[in-house]
């Protein structure tokens, strides 16, 4: 298997504040230009070139516009995970998203919503396509209690935008772990109305049985994780096995090489996190100029 990604949280506090967040890391970190610069030198040199922005809010980050030059200047394709709907998020979202690969809009169904107290609805993310000016996005909408409003609202915004779309049932977290009774009438309204990819059906499918033990089963995700206080782990949960993007570029590719060799098993919250990513890898990539790139890494080996 080859890793071809980066999962970057950004920071570990979140302003958005779903309740039913199922991020990894919970905290006060947020991650340096220096640590990721770091990370980003060294992931080039192990071929990773796909890079997704996530956190927290990635365009809370203060210096969030730098985090994706960086990563184009680096040669990677970059894509962002985001909840912004207006104000400032919504200024830097859109003042680099002509460098971006893909952009993923967060959304919550109508029950979601509710139960998580996001702010993040369907209809509000409207704007947030209109001001990319490219259909390079996807709609993600995380879905509790399907009903007809919310297929009505879902179809309206991406049909009005050209945009992709992903459905996904809210999944347990360990702050929020409960049953979904409705789940398969959520999945027959996903499936009926919307589509699901067949790498989420697997995930669903299994839902209730990974509550109860999850089977094992190792990693198979492509990507690594960058946490935002410096470490390359497989899995975000994985803390066990992760390398500090500080050590030597022979440790950290050491570390990368065993990662793979010996792969943590699949957890429920990481089974979700690491859905499939080919809503950020099936669009055109940015263009990443060879050269500009190297004088970029040069720059940068040279700041660290
Ligand atoms: C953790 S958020 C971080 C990025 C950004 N703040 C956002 O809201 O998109 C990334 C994605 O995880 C999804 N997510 C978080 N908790 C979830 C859960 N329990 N079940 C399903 N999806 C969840 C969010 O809806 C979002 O699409």
């Amino acid at each position: 298997m080859r890793l071809r990604g980066v999962l970057v949280s950004t920071a570990d506090a979140c302003a958005v504040g779903c309740r039913f967040c199922f991020r990894a890391d919970v905290g006060r970190d947020v991650l340096s230009l220096e640590q990721y610069a770091r990370a980003l030198s060294r992931l080039r040199e192990l071929g990773i070139d796909e890079l997704c922005l996530s956190g927290g809010e990635p365009t809370d980050h203060p210096e969030f516009r730098q985090l994706v030059r960086v990563a184009v200047q680096f040669g990677f394709r970059c894509a962002v995970v985001t909840a912004a709907r207006e104000g400032r998020r919504l200024t830097a979202l859109a003042g680099v998203a002509g460098l971006l690969s893909h952009v993923t809009v967060s959304a919550d169904s109508r029950e979601a919503e509710r139960l998580g107290h996001t702010g993040r609805t369907v209809p509000s993310a409207a704007a947030v396509f209109e001001a990319l000016g490219h259909t390079r996005a996807s709609l993600h909408v995380t879905a509790y209690e399907l009903g007809e409003a919310d297929i009505d609202e879902i179809s309206a915004v991406v049909t009005k935008a050209g945009v992709g779309l992903e459905v996904s049932p809210l999944l347990p977290s360990r702050t929020f772990r409960f049953e979904n009774p409705n789940l398969q009438r959520d999945l027959e309204l996903i499936e009926g109305s919307l589509g699901m990819s067949p790498e989420l059906r697997v995930v669903v499918d299994e839902y209730h049985q990974w509550l109860d033990s999850p089977p094992k089963r190792d990693c198979g995700s492509e990507r690594l994780y960058l946490s935002a206080d410096g470490y390359l782990r497989r899995c975000p949960y994985d803390t066990e096995a992760q390398v500090s993007v500080n050590a030597s570029r022979q440790e950290i590719s050491a570390s990368v090489r065993r990662m793979l060799d010996e792969p943590p098993h699949t957890a429920i919250g990481c089974v979700a996190i690491c859905r499939p990513s080919s809503a950020e890898s099936a669009d055109e990539p940015t263009e990443a100029d060879p050269a500009h790139s190297r004088q970029a890494e040069q720059q940068m080996e040279a700041a660290l």
